[in-house]
């Protein structure tokens, strides 16, 4: 299967795919500063929690370097701290890039020579397993699925983007996805569009085609229609943040597709790795939800398609109730009806 470079280290620089531009074009950059790749995990050239935090964790490398430069500081925790403080805010939602940004900051109170290298290391640690980490849920994923009945593959639906593009690896839901078809020799994927930003039909489309997979591509709303007719065997989503009660914060229009799921009877599967997990946010209610743009929704391929001074409301997330959930699929296996005890209980094998 293909790999893109969504954020990878490349002759010492930051080097990813522009997510912008797909499906029309592939496009590459390099950047070679913290404020740098901040500015491209907001402008959304690289996407997705999992690869939010490898590009976060490359972000810090690279400024390590670019200040070891300029001569060495006498506290990396103080020269880097502006850096840290930027990359973190740079999104509010996946905890990935807060989780990526907790492993990197303890390497900046060691000892002062080699911290660049170090940070890298630990970058390129962190890209590393996610991509382990991804083939582990895939195959857990793929085992919990329900055996395709009468002659046709079974109906996948998705819902943004939470594959190759979205990891370092194959992908969280598309990872599921991917080992479903290695296990029943063919699947069928639809792919939600995924307003107002089409994560579903830029990305997960055009990855999916990448790879051969048979894929259909409808609208958000037409989901329910499908499911009422028949069309999907079973949801499978990514995640942006898990609170400690099971509850989860993923791409705006996951919680509908939980309620329609429920309505018709379909198990709702979520995969995403440890790092997703954030055991100290209690419940769904206490996550940050990000709010993007009102051009995102006023405009469709940058023509204006609403009036000029109506009020938008955009939140780019939206939080699935744990109790809507069949199981949470991650690198450390499965939990099904995913509560508190259930998620403490990954952490501790
Ligand atoms: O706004 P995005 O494109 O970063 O949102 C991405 C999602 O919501 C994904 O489903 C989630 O990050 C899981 S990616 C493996």
């Amino acid at each position: 299967m293909t790999v893109f470079d969504v954020a990878v280290w490349k002759d010492g620089r930051v080097r990813m795919l522009d997510q912008r531009r797909l499906p029309s074009d592939e496009i590459y950059h390099d950047y070679v500063s913290a404020a740098e790749v901040a500015q491209a995990i907001r402008d959304m050239v690289v996407r997705g929690a999992p690869a939010i935090g490898c590009a976060a964790a490359f972000g810090v490398a690279v400024e390590a370097f670019r200040l070891a430069r300029e001569g060495l500081p006498a506290s990396w925790s103080l020269a880097m701290d502006p850096a840290m403080r930027q990359l973190r805010a740079a999104r509010p939602t996946a905890v990935n890039l807060a989780w990526a940004l907790d492993r990197m900051q303890p390497l900046l109170a060691g000892e002062p020579a080699g911290v660049p290298e170090r940070l890298l290391a630990e970058a390129e640690a962190i890209h590393r397993e996610d991509i382990a980490s991804c083939r582990a849920m895939g195959a857990a994923g793929a085992a919990i699925l329900p055996i395709p009945v009468g002659g046709r593959p079974l109906a996948i639906m998705t819902h943004c983007n939470a594959g190759a593009l979205a990891t370092a690896g194959y992908g969280t839901a598309l990872g599921v996805i991917r080992a479903a078809r290695d296990r029943f020799g063919a699947v069928r994927v639809y792919a939600t569009e995924t307003r107002p930003y089409l994560q579903g039909a830029r990305l997960t489309a055009w990855e999916l085609l990448h790879d051969g997979f048979d894929v259909t591509l409808m609208t958000d709303s037409m989901a329910g229609h499908a499911m009422s007719r028949g069309l999907v065997d079973v949801v499978v989503v990514g995640a942006d943040r898990v609170a400690a009660n099971g509850d989860v914060a993923n791409k705006i229009g996951t919680y509908a597709h939980a309620v329609l799921a429920k309505r018709h009877g379909i198990p709702f599967l979520v995969a995403c790795p440890l790092s997703t997990i954030d055991l100290n946010t209690p419940t769904g209610a206490q996550i940050p939800i990000e709010e993007r743009s009102e051009e995102e929704v006023t405009h469709f391929s940058g023509q204006r398609v609403a009036p000029h001074g109506v009020r938008v409301f955009n939140p780019a997330f939206d939080v699935t109730p744990a109790e809507l959930i069949a199981a949470l699929v991650t690198e450390k296996g499965v939990v099904h009806s995913p509560d508190a005890v259930g998620i403490r209980g990954l952490f501790r094998s």
